[in-house]
């Protein structure tokens, strides 16, 4: 029956279907394989110390790049007499087109390794949480849309299912096995409220940093971490630490800076918080008493600011904590004895797709530590989707707050 209408279709298109399907997948491999470099390439520049303005440069080369390929392929493999379309071999290309398609081809293996480890262990790093309520935050306060949606903004604010307005309350258990346990002390549970990547762009609007606010009131914790990215637009600055300020009157506040920060009066930004009541553990760790146990707070902006977290490893903590924005860093803070390390930066990678998962997220790990908890040895990295984005948009890929309920 197969071979009878194998045999048909060859006859009516006059090759052999295999060659065809051969040749349709030389190009589909070579359209995934070059999209699949660029974007390898725009995630490893982005974690990375550069000017945002050289980055923006670099990703239109980026999406000329990807939408330019599939169209010069198409117009050059045509113009051979041996079209991959309609049948032709590879090694029938000219040369400059074979070693195109074979460079390309290669690349396409990296991708398919990529969604091996998202199906087989990242998506549930990724998805971990003991329990989760997501709001529809638009649909939920009354009053003036806008004040939710925020400003007017570009194509990314009007793609269907745009969940850039949602927010996901989640409590996650974090087992820790720290470096200085002492056997004689019972285990006990610290409670943080892991908050990144506000971005206050004006994109979603104040009304949904307020509704975020009062659900992170409705927990109580023992702190408040926030790993960086406060602000994309410095003329909400006021607003954003006045949104802010109710936290630091709910529990202890600390915080570090992001890059987007850096792009801006970071000293200001600063100033700011640390005004407001928030204790910043970039320049300098915290200790925190927390009935006979001591739990060290400290902080690294690196690789955009400042220097790296101390030394922990001897230092007599019963709990080592590390804010660092980027996850990047995860193997300073394994060096340096850290228990616990809470990042944000990759944002889940904002746009999550069926089968293959998180495809930009700007570490130097690619999408390896897009969301979720990872232990590593003795350290666990928690890394956040954050909040915002300068685009808002986000598919798959809800805004997030954490209770984080860590045993110690
Ligand atoms: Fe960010």
């Amino acid at each position: 029956m197969v071979a009878g209408w194998h045999r048909l279709i060859s006859n009516l298109i006059g090759k052999s279907l295999l060659q065809y399907l051969w040749g349709w997948l030389i190009v589909l491999l070579s359209l995934a394989g070059n999209a699949e470099f660029w974007v390898i390439a725009v995630n490893r520049t982005h974690s990375f110390p550069i000017s945002h303005r050289i980055l923006r440069k670099f990703r239109l080369f980026h999406d000329a790049a990807i939408l330019g390929w599939p169209p010069a392929l198409i117009l050059w493999t045509e113009r051979t007499s041996a079209s991959l379309l309609r049948g032709g071999s590879l090694g029938a290309q000219p040369d400059a087109l074979r070693w195109l398609l074979l460079i390309t081809m290669a690349w396409s293996i990296p991708l398919f390794l990529q969604v091996l480890s998202w199906q087989l262990v990242r998506r549930r790093q990724f998805q971990y949480v003991d329990s989760r309520r997501v709001y529809a935050v638009r649909g939920i306060i009354p009053g003036p849309q806008a004040e939710i949606l925020g400003k007017p903004g570009g194509l990314s604010q009007k793609w269907p299912w745009n969940q850039y307005c949602h927010l996901e309350v989640n409590t996650k258990s974090i087992e820790l096995r720290p470096q200085r346990q002492r056997p004689e002390t019972a285990r006990r549970t610290l409670q943080i409220l892991h908050l990144s990547d506000l971005h206050f762009t004006g994109t979603p609007g104040l009304a949904y940093y307020e509704f975020l606010v009062q659900k992170a009131l409705e927990h109580p914790v023992d702190i408040i971490a926030f790993t960086g990215d406060l602000i994309d637009d410095t003329a909400l600055l006021p607003e954003a630490i006045a949104i802010l300020e109710p936290l630091t009157r709910h529990a202890t506040c600390f915080f570090i800076l992001g890059n987007h920060d850096w792009r801006y009066d970071f000293h200001q930004i600063r100033l700011a918080l640390s005004g407001s009541g928030w204790r910043c553990v970039a320049e300098r760790p915290e200790i925190l008493e927390l009935d006979d146990r001591r739990v060290l707070l400290a902080g690294t902006e690196r690789p955009w600011m400042g220097d790296h977290p101390p030394q922990v490893m001897e230092s007599g903590f019963d709990l080592t904590i590390l804010l660092s924005h980027s996850p990047d860093q995860l193997p300073v803070a394994k060096r340096l004895g850290y228990d616990l390390m809470l990042s944000g930066h990759t944002h889940g990678g904002q746009v999550v797709l069926p089968v293959i998962g998180p495809v930009y997220s700007p570490s130097r790990y690619g999408v390896t530590f897009a969301a979720g908890l990872f232990p590593e040895g003795r350290t666990v990295l928690h890394v956040s989707r954050g909040i915002g984005g300068k685009d808002p948009l986000r598919w798959n890929c809800v805004p997030e707050l954490s209770r984080l309920c860590v045993t110690f």
